[in-house]
């Protein structure tokens, strides 16, 4: 069985999902560990409530320092022998030395139609700020080029009169618990080949 790490920095309701597809035997996948950045997000009490092993990993600022600490990270990850390491909502850039360890085998989930609305926290407050009347989510391939890399899948949600950047947040979520669990499930299956730029679904 595929063993997945997932990092998170918040509140952690895209793993909230994972672990509901695990548990309905709908993943194929089971998460091992949780890491994240900041000790007091939820994200690490959603772990601790499903019993799934919760590591905290802070993220300094200064790149020495970060790319040490996002070694420590990858040491840990290669110790649970995880195959497959989930971005959902970690808030922090992967260093280049930890992506290209790792390349292949991270997804990420990030609220806009990538490539609009790439390399930013506040996605929907952007969206919106720029009049888009469509909006949605992207899983993807991660790459060095942050947001950049292959689109494993998206879908979109309309942006609608009176919306704010929390009413849209909430209805792009809703989306991306459904987008995260699908991509993993893929992905355990071998049903995803990168062919340059273009995630292929098939058979394996
Ligand atoms: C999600 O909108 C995700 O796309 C973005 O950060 C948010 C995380 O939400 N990268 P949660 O912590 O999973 O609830």
């Amino acid at each position: 069985m595929l063993k997945v790490a997932v990092l998170a920095s918040g509140r952690g309701s895209n793993l909230v999902s994972l672990l509901e597809s695990e548990k309905v035997g709908s993943l194929d996948a089971k998460v091992v560990v949780v890491v994240s950045n900041h000790p007091q997000a939820r994200a690490l009490s959603v772990a601790r409530e499903h019993g799934v092993e919760s590591l905290i990993c802070p993220q300094p600022w200064r790149q020495e320092d970060r790319e040490a600490a996002q070694t420590a990270m990858s040491d840990a990850l290669q110790e649970r022998e995880v195959g497959l390491v989930v971005c959902a909502g970690f808030d922090r850039v992967l260093v280049g030395s930890f992506v290209r360890l790792w390349e292949g085998k991270i997804i990420n989930v990030h609220p806009s139609l990538l490539p609009a609305f790439a390399n930013t926290l506040h996605a929907q407050e952007e969206a919106l700020s720029h009049g888009v009347k469509v909006s949605g989510c992207t899983v993807h391939m991660v790459t060095e080029d942050v947001d950049g890399g292959p689109i494993i899948s998206q879908a979109a949600v309309p942006v609608l009169p009176g919306d704010d950047a929390a009413s849209l947040s909430a209805r792009i979520l809703e989306r991306e618990h459904r987008l995260l669990p699908e991509a993993v499930r893929l992905y355990a299956g071998g049903h995803l080949r990168v062919e340059g730029r273009t995630v292929v679904v098939g058979e394996g």
